[in-house]
Formats: structure tokens, sequence, C-alpha cells
């Protein structure tokens, strides 16, 4: 799918609203969650794009945001990565609290539009890093990552260059109790409960944990 039409879609199928925990930054979310995965579906069959994870703002990023929004001495002046961005939330509160760069990276080309579409709603400017930067040299001072661990295939290949990144760069794992976490190296920095629906979840609340990851 083209920038454009990915655009489209993404405004055809959303509608701009907030999440629970950071009111306020505006962002394209579904409401419905039904009528997106299917239309997705059909897309998906058409044009082989991966599930709309960027139509949602994960317990992950709400915490990340929340945190930072809340403590702006924490980002102010550093060059920052959302990995795994999604929506962009994380790196759209990054820059509000100051942070000199903001860059979004999903491996999803849909969600780097989709993150564009939210920066361009709450007048920000990100930084675009398309594509896979699993293996790279770490190019910022904070990476952080909302709900990176809702899969062991993807946990399993981010979590070894995560940790190589931690031993130059500080880096923060959000995450709402997702089976694959590792249970080690994480130093917890904050916790909070945070809504979630039953159309995405099992639970009506997630109990989402900020953890710094240790090299
Ligand atoms: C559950 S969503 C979380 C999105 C966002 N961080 C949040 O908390 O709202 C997981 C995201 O990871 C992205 N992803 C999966 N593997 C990736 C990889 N190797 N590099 C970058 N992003 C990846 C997916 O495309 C998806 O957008």
């Amino acid at each position: 799918m083209n920038p454009s039409s990915a655009r489209d879609f993404i405004q055809a199928n959303t509608r701009v609203t907030h999440a629970p925990l950071v009111p306020e930054i505006s962002l394209h979310l579904a409401t419905q969650i039904t009528p997106i995965w299917q239309a997705t579906e059909t897309y998906l069959a058409e044009n082989g794009i991966d599930p709309p994870f960027w139509a949602f703002a994960w317990p992950g990023s709400q915490l990340i945001a929340r945190h930072i929004l809340d403590n702006p001495t924490l980002v102010a002046g550093k060059r920052v990565l959302d990995f795994a961005s999604g929506c962009g939330l994380a790196a759209i509160a990054a820059i509000k609290a100051g942070a000199h760069t903001a860059s979004v990276n999903d491996i999803d080309p849909i969600a780097m539009e989709a993150a564009a579409l939210n920066a361009t709603l709450n007048h920000t400017i990100l930084d675009y890093r398309p594509g896979n930067l699993v293996g790279t040299v770490s190019d910022w001072d904070l990476i952080v990552c909302g709900d990176v661990c809702y899969e062991a295939p993807m946990t399993n290949a981010i979590f070894p260059w995560l940790q190589s990144c931690a031993c130059t760069t500080e880096v923060w794992i959000a995450d709402p109790g997702r089976s694959y976490r590792p249970n080690h190296d994480l130093i917890p920095i904050t916790r909070r409960t945070i809504e979630t629906t039953r159309e995405l979840e099992d639970q009506d609340r997630r109990v989402t944990t900020l953890y710094r990851l240790t090299a």
C-alpha cells in the first residue's frame, strides 16, 4: 500500500480520540475493534499487510507516555527512540516533554504512517526510521518499547538486541504482563493499572509495569 492510500485507510477506519491514561494527546484510534480487524483482513488478503496494531494505544505506550509527561526531565534534551512504535504515542509524549528528537520505528509501514498522522494531530515533528533496526548500533540516549513481549518469536528476536543496546543506551520496556516477558535484567521503575477493552484483552484492566533493562 502506498503512503497516501495508507493514510486514507487509517483515517477511514479510526476516529480522533485519546488513550485513557494520556488524555492530553489526540490519536487516530479504532473505537470499534471488529470492523477494523475485518477491514484489515480484507486488505491483508489483497495487499499482504499486517494486523492494525497501530490502531490502538496499547498499555505499554500509555504507561511510557504518562511517565514521560509526568517526569519531563527524564527525556529533556535527549534523543529518544520509540521502538515498535505502533501509533507513536510514546514518541509524541517525548517531544512534548522536551526531547531533542523522538524517532519512531515500526516494522509495519502503515504504523509509520499512523505515527505521522498522529504527530501532525499534535503539532509535533518526529524522526522516521522505517525498516528493521534490530541488530543495528544504537543512535539514541533512550530507547522506549511498549508492549513488545506478546509473541515468543518477536521477544526472542528483539531482546538480545535491546540488551546489547543497554550497554550504551538507557532502555525502557513497558509490559502489561504478557507471557513472553523475560524475568531477568528488568528493574521496575513504575507501575499503573490501565483500562483495557475486552475486545482486545481478556481483562478490563491490566497492571502494567515500566522497567529499565540492564545490560
Ligand atoms: C502490541 S504493538 C505495540 C505498539 C506500541 N508500542 C504501543 O505500546 O502502543 C507491537 C508493535 O511492534 C511492532 N513490531 C513487531 N516486530 C517489530 C520489529 N522487529 N521492529 C519494529 N517493530 C516491530 C508491530 O508492528 C506492532 O506495531
